[in-house]
């Protein structure tokens, strides 16, 4: 793929936007803090006869307080990992927050189905070219993965983090000052002392936190909203790579392999066909098509799920590496405290142990701008779409540049709702939202060419706490067409 080139105005409002969302993610710790401060407050304020009633309360947030810094601990090792694709140090002094007002981060309730794009993100941006590690003792794949690697230009047993624009500058603590002190030995610390049933307190207050390890230009004033957007990862995070998750990806994911088994049922090593997956989340879904036996490429244009994907896929080191504490953050509908409090371990599977096939990679960059170029016309055997279509501002462009990138009889897998993201965004920037009804959607399909094949609804949840009192579900539309050039009524350019 064409490298992009960025004016300096471009870069500067990337780098502008990156940073504000470093600085979220290292702010993640105080504001959970203020959180339970919050909580401790209204505690306070009890009767004393009510107080005792509710003792448990003072431990509890005491433990809130140690899951906070483990899922801080799992944020700084993340970031510490991270490459940028910029130079980060360059433009200090445009940042700030003018792109605040930007913000189209819609955050539903229970996190649904949420839309977290970085601010001012105007283009396809790379975020590195790190490999994903083949620690010793994991399965090569065959040797025709090494010629195909030779063809396509991909290094075997990596997911490229494709490089859509320039290449990645220096590593994040190297520009920035990342304090490694700063991160995993804490929770260590942390984890000892809470091993006590006293739990001594892990306070944001006491311990240097990881908005303290960052260099001062990543110290922003972070919006609440931003932070909003790190909990929304985390929920994430139990979605695509937790085993915890492993029901929402039956029923979203399981449906989308099973479909591309059964229309590609003889997939060469060789020759395997391709497939693009649009808003790709934190990877699994592109992955599990990896695995499957396709070239499959994720694009996703979020730093915040870029960053956290990028560390599963590339950093892991064994299954199940990692512990946080997902569902801390609301105290409502729990039915109990051990249940809000339940420690979740990821990922359920070590991503370079796995089985990927040759040319894995994920895009970094908005689907209309890397998708709409000519290189890509006819490139993809399929297209799968996963709670994307209403992410669009305008879902037509959408249906029509998945018509352009798919080959003659490419296929177009979709499931989700139409829970169109900018519906309800009343911000000051007047966004455009295009609404149709599925019976329009289907409409504008055919117009592009498509042929339905298979169509049925699908009882859903998103980023579900399975545990919770409250449930959201969707009745998502699943389908399966099919791309027939001689039947698209869209006009030739
Ligand atoms: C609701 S999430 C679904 C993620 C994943 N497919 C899943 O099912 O878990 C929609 C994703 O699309 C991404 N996204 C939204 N608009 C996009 C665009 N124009 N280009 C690329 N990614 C986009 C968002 O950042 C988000 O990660």
């Amino acid at each position: 793929m064409a490298q992009r080139r960025y004016t300096e105005q471009e870069e500067a409002l990337e780098i502008s936007s990156l940073r504000r969302i470093i600085a979220a993610y290292a702010d993640y710790q105080d504001a959970a803090e203020r959180d339970v401060k919050r909580y401790e407050r209204s505690f306070k304020r009890l009767p004393r006869a009510h107080k005792e009633l509710l003792f448990n309360l003072g431990l509890k947030y005491q433990r809130l307080r140690w899951c906070i810094s483990m899922n801080a601990s799992f944020i700084m090792n993340m970031l510490e990992a991270f490459e940028p694709p910029f130079d980060m140090s360059q433009y200090v002094d445009v940042d700030g927050h003018d792109c605040g007002e930007n913000m189209h981060g819609h955050c539903h309730e229970d996190c649904a189905h949420s839309v977290e794009r970085g601010d001012c993100f105007r283009s396809s941006v790379s975020l590195s070219n790190s490999e994903l590690h083949q620690p010793d003792g994991c399965p090569r794949k065959d040797d025709k993965a090494h010629e195909l690697s030779k063809e396509t230009g991909n290094r075997d047993g990596v997911v490229d983090m494709e490089g859509c624009s320039q290449p990645v500058g220096d590593k994040l603590e190297a520009l920035q000052g990342v304090d490694k002190s700063c991160s995993s030995d804490k929770s260590a610390d942390t984890e000892a002392n809470c091993q006590d049933t006293d739990c001594v307190a892990c306070s944001a207050d006491e311990n240097v936190t990881t908005r303290q390890c960052m260099a001062p230009s990543l110290q922003l004033n972070v919006p609440p909203i931003d932070v909003d957007k790190v909990r929304c990862i985390i929920r994430n995070i139990v979605r695509d790579w937790a085993q915890e998750g492993q029901k929402e990806r039956d029923e979203c994911y399981k449906p989308i392999l099973e479909e591309l088994n059964r229309l590609f049922p003889n997939r060469s090593k060789q020759r395997p066909p391709s497939c693009l997956v649009p808003g790709a989340g934190l990877g699994r879904l592109a992955l599990e098509i990896s695995t499957l036996g396709f070239v499959s490429q994720g694009n996703e244009f979020s730093y915040y799920m870029m960053i956290c994907s990028s560390f599963i896929l590339n950093h892991t080191q064994e299954a199940n590496e990692w512990t946080i504490y997902p569902w801390i953050h609301s105290n409502c509908n729990s039915l109990s405290d051990n249940d809000q409090l339940r420690p979740v371990s990821f990922p359920d599977i070590h991503p370079s142990c796995s089985g990927i096939t040759e040319g894995f990679s994920m895009c970094a960059g908005d689907f209309v701008e890397v998708y709409n170029e000519e290189s890509q016309e006819c490139a993809w055997d399929a297209v799968v779409t996963c709670f994307f279509l209403d992410t669009a501002h305008n879902i037509v462009e959408y249906i029509e540049i998945i018509s352009k990138v798919l080959k003659d009889g490419g296929v177009w897998i979709n499931l989700g709702p139409l829970l169109y993201h900018f519906a309800d965004s009343y911000g000051p920037d007047d966004d455009m939202s295009i609404e149709l009804s599925l019976e329009d959607v289907k409409r504008v399909a055919y117009h592009y060419g498509f042929v339905m094949e298979v169509e049925r609804m699908v009882d859903t949840t998103y980023t579900a706490n399975m545990k919770s009192m409250m449930l959201n579900r969707y009745r998502a539309v699943f389908w399966t067409m099919r791309k027939n050039a001689s039947r698209s009524k869209a006009q030739k350019h």
